[in-house]
């Protein structure tokens, strides 16, 4: 399974490119504005950080404009992925961009319909948004269930499913269960994982008998 970051702060992907956790990084204009500066140089140095997939949301919203603006965005480095909505708009700019070879995360998913369209228009990710389901009463995670079940009955759908607005550690194990084949998570989740009380107490108590025995390793 991938793990992508789902952050525009850099100082977060550098420590986990460090740890070993970054296959690739999702951003969006909320993402971007939180950081406070300004897309195309927050995305450049993304880009050098980590050579995995680096999503950057397109904002037109008309075919014309989205088309341009994917093209502006895929110079910035060969690992931008382009991200477009799931609109008419964002399918036909998935498709033209998809044919001239450009990586095209299709956002905004919420329903296996939605899906379905997405990768006909050759997307190399669908984004479907589990916690925002979750957040109006809906369960986020059978979204994910029908996605990899359906893409899993057509061997001709390259597309992965990368499962979003993860919120918390169990959206991330069901993914796992679930065969999705990547994850986009934001920093706080990743050290959710890493992190068990447990751990820190075993770890303290066995340095405290290794303590009493006068022992070096070295
Ligand atoms: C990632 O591509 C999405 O934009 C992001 O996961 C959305 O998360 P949110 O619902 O927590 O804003």
């Amino acid at each position: 399974m991938k793990f992508f970051v789902d952050t525009a702060e850099v100082a977060d992907i550098r420590s986990l490119v460090e740890l070993g956790m970054v296959d690739g990084v999702t951003t969006n204009p909320s993402l971007i504005a939180k950081s406070g500066r300004k897309m195309s140089e927050v995305i450049a140095e993304i880009c050098a950080i980590t050579p995995g997939p680096v999503s950057a949301e397109v904002t037109a919203t008309d075919f014309d404009g989205m088309l341009a603006e994917g093209r502006y965005l895929r110079e910035i480095a060969p690992n931008v992925c382009v991200k477009v909505p799931l609109t008419e708009a964002g399918l036909r700019t998935c498709k033209a961009l998809a044919e001239d070879g450009t990586l095209v995360n299709v956002t905004l998913c919420f329903s296996p319909g939605q899906a379905i369209l997405a990768a006909k228009a050759g997307a190399a990710f669908i984004s479907p948004f589990v916690g925002r389901l979750d957040d109006i009463g809906q369960d986020g995670m059978e979204l994910i269930a029908d996605i990899v079940q359906i893409y899993a009955n057509y061997p001709q759908f390259k597309t992965e499913v990368l499962v979003a607005s993860i919120r918390h550690p169990i959206h991330l194990i069901q993914s796992a269960k679930l065969g999705a084949h990547v994850a986009t998570l934001p920093p706080n989740v990743i050290r959710q994982l890493l992190n068990h009380p447990l751990t820190d107490k075993g770890l303290a108590a066995f340095l405290a008998d290794w303590k009493k025995t006068g022992q070096s390793i070295l």
